[in-house]
């Protein structure tokens, strides 16, 4: 194998270790914990599992997680008020509605609803523009933790070309975002993208969040490239990566896995939104 392994897990445990001591000191200071709403409606099974790591990472840095599961019925109104008292709620620092909603509540209008500067996944319109504008913002939790793995490797950013594939609200649109905040020459390609080999070729990192199992293989990477492997697909054996991680690494530079690599980055990235608005905010 060629590629160096980008050890997620690792990053992360790093990071946390330094938000427990942040949390400590904000107890101290301010006589209580940092608090973290988490709010899951329906039975989603990959969901169920995502909040619970969550949960667990709180409480290992030392945040006051409340989860709420609401059952797939619950009608918009009601989590619109659960999200009126947690704004309300000065002991709530954050607020997390876990993704997807139930389908007939409209998760645009949920997420707008939840205060700016209590959105810790960073999806609210005002931190995504922020963003955008490259103003201070809670910046979304994956696509950040992908830039902090990708500046682990101590491969500098600016001046490289990176590919995005994929343009989700959630990862690609704010991925190409930092990315060109970290002065890359950034290219998106989607499921629309004609040729999308000869452009993946080309990226010296390649950002993959499409969705679909071993989207990416062998050929069409660029020898040394930064490879960081968002997907999450559940297959009958165990969970594979959007790119095919066996013929991936022959090639790249560098290369996350699955799991073990973005996974763990996106909660440290949340715990640290979490941690950085109950500071700023009890100043
Ligand atoms: N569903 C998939 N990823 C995410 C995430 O990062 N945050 C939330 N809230 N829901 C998700």
């Amino acid at each position: 194998m060629r590629a160096k392994i980008i050890d997620g897990k690792a990053v992360a445990t790093q990071i946390r270790s330094q938000l427990k001591v942040r949390a400590e000191a904000f107890s101290a200071r301010c006589g209580r914990r940092i608090g973290l709403a988490v709010i899951l409606v329906g039975d989603n099974a990959a969901s169920k599992i995502y909040v619970r790591n969550k949960i667990a990472a709180c409480e290992e840095v030392g945040i006051q997680s409340a989860a709420y599961y609401l059952p797939s019925e619950t009608e918009e109104t009601k989590l619109t008020e659960l999200i009126d008292t947690l704004n309300a709620d000065n002991s709530t620092d954050g607020i997390l509605v876990q993704l997807p909603l139930p389908k007939h509540i409209n998760a645009r209008s949920i997420l707008e609803r939840i205060l700016p500067q209590k959105d810790v996944d960073g999806f609210h319109a005002i931190n995504a523009g922020n963003l955008l504008l490259g103003n201070p913002c809670l910046p979304a939790c994956t696509p950040h933790g992908c830039i902090e793995l990708i500046r682990s490797t101590g491969v500098p950013i600016a001046g490289k070309h990176a590919v995005v594939i994929g343009r989700s609200n959630i990862v690609g649109k704010p991925m190409a975002l930092l990315l060109l905040q970290n002065d890359a020459t950034v290219t998106v390609a989607h499921s629309r993208t004609q040729d999308i080999k000869s452009i993946t070729k080309q990226a010296d990192i390649l950002v993959v969040a499409v969705g679909i199992k071993e989207f990416v293989t062998g050929d069409m990477i660029k020898p040394g490239a930064i490879v960081i492997d968002v997907g999450m697909n559940r297959g009958e054996d165990k969970l594979y990566g959007d790119v095919c991680f066996d013929e991936a690494a022959q090639v790249a530079g560098y290369i996350t896995p699955v799991p073990g690599g973005v996974g763990p980055m996106t909660i440290a990235m949340l715990l640290g939104n979490t941690v950085t608005t109950a500071e700023m905010h009890n100043a």
